[in-house]
């Protein structure tokens, strides 16, 4: 629900298998080491994957440097998310779209997560899906890049 001492911030990509549950993961660690109060939280807007796992690829990369994705599973954007939500952070422009769509004229308006987060370039997030083992490794960096930026933002009230 939204409080302003404690914010909640949702992270939105297609599937939610790839890189809004990586965000998450990194959120959740990065808030935590910082002292943070934050209610985390991803969804896809698509639904192919609804109730499965994070990608093992995905997996793979961010378990490796300590980020767990174990316990998530993959949940659709619902037009009250737009009423639960402080910030609704869409990795990618037709993820942005998609929300825009949904939403209407109510509740807090969607952004483009890297750009909020005051990432000059890329503001859209790669989707590491279609391709090699190297594009989740750059997805946990550029992961890493968002989440600073976001407690640089949080921090500043
Ligand atoms: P994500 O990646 O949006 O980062 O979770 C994708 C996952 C699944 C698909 C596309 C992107 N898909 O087409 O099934």
């Amino acid at each position: 629900m939204k409080r302003k001492d404690n914010p909640s911030i949702l992270f939105v990509c297609l599937g939610n298998i790839c890189r809004s549950p990586l965000v998450e993961a990194v959120a959740r660690r990065r808030c935590a080491e910082a002292g943070l109060e934050v209610a985390l939280a991803s969804c896809g807007t698509g639904n192919w994957h609804v109730g499965k796992g994070a990608d093992p690829r995905m997996r793979r990369a961010a378990e490796a440097v300590g980020y767990d994705l174990a316990s998530h599973r993959a949940r659709q954007v619902r037009a009250d998310d737009f009423s639960a939500y402080d910030w609704v952070l869409a990795m990618d422009s037709d993820n942005l779209e998609a929300l825009l769509s949904l939403r209407g004229h109510r509740g807090t308006e969607p952004e483009l997560f890297l750009r909020w987060a005051g990432v000059a370039s890329p503001q859209e997030f790669p989707d590491p899906y279609f391709g090699d083992a190297e594009g989740f490794e750059e997805a946990v960096a550029l992961a890493e890049r968002g989440v600073d930026g976001l407690i640089a933002r949080l921090r500043k009230g």
